[in-house]
């Protein structure tokens, strides 16, 4: 087994993820990136190898479960465990924040189609493939699950109307966030009697396809919280969710 701590992080073929991979890399952890287009993938490590960053790439869909169990076997047969799971690939099928106060994006409107794949590629594919890799964490000495969530799934915030996110309602991506804020406190649980630590991070409104052009933070300060959350030492927090040090109402 492998000595050098090796983190998987999804969607990391750009944005947050892979400032998040660019900066594991720096700690000295082995990123693989997840990337659901091949080409690109191995461009985003051409680019950490151009930064000196040894890395790799698996193609990974997180909506496809025939992936998950590639991955598996992946992790498996190179590294024999996976000691960083950052769940980060996401999307947004309603804009940006910014363009939804324009569209209204009004909750009673909601289409099956917006509604279902939102929460099938934000919450369902997160819960899946990690309950695929879990063995391989469960491996390492000290496993550490980020899961990429936003304020725009906290329920505390969004019914307090003095609220900066009291008015964004992108009903799908937010309910999609509340969710897997759930499996977070849930899965923490069922860990809490094994070294795994799992947290959710908000990265902030970073200026990526998702978070739109009006954002005031660069992915680099957005991967900032899923770096500190997976690198907590042994006696950090488990079941939080967290924007850099500061904790976020639920
Ligand atoms: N930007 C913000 O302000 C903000 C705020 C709060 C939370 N977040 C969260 O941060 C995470 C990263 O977002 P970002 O801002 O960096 O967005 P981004 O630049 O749009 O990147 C999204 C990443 O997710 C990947 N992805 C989408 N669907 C996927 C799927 N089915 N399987 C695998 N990968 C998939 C994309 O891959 P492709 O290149 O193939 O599309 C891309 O790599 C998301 O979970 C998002 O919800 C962002």
């Amino acid at each position: 087994m492998s000595t050098q701590k090796v983190a998987f992080i999804t969607g990391a073929n750009r944005g947050i993820g892979f400032e998040t991979a660019k900066k594991l890399g720096k700690l000295g952890i082995f990123p693989v990136i997840g990337s659901r287009n091949e080409v690109s993938g191995k461009e985003a490590v051409d680019k950490l190898k151009a930064d000196g960053i040894e890395a790799d790439s698996i193609v990974f869909d997180v909506t496809n479960k025939a992936d998950h169990a590639k991955a598996y076997d992946y992790f498996e047969d190179k590294f024999g465990k996976l000691d960083i799971l950052v769940n980060n690939a996401g999307v947004s099928l309603e804009g940006d924040p910014v363009s939804s106060f324009s569209t209204g994006n009004p909750t009673t409107g909601v289409s099956e189609e917006t509604l279902r794949g939102t929460l099938e590629a934000n919450f369902f594919a997160q819960v899946f493939s990690t309950q695929v890799l879990l063995p391989l964490i469960r491996k390492s000495e000290a496993g550490r699950i980020v899961n990429v969530s936003s304020t725009l799934g906290s329920l505390n915030l969004h019914s307090d109307p003095t609220s900066q996110i009291y008015a964004i309602q992108m009903f799908a991506y937010n309910t999609s966030k509340t969710a897997l804020n759930a499996f977070t406190v849930h899965l923490a649980y069922e860990l809490r009697d094994t070294a795994i630590k799992v947290n959710s991070v908000h990265p902030g409104w970073v200026q990526t396809e998702l978070g739109g052009s009006s954002a005031p933070l660069s992915p680099e300060d957005g991967a900032e919280s899923s770096v500190r959350l997976a690198t907590i030492p042994s006696d950090g927090p488990t079941g939080g969710f967290f924007y850099l040090d500061d904790i976020i109402p639920w």
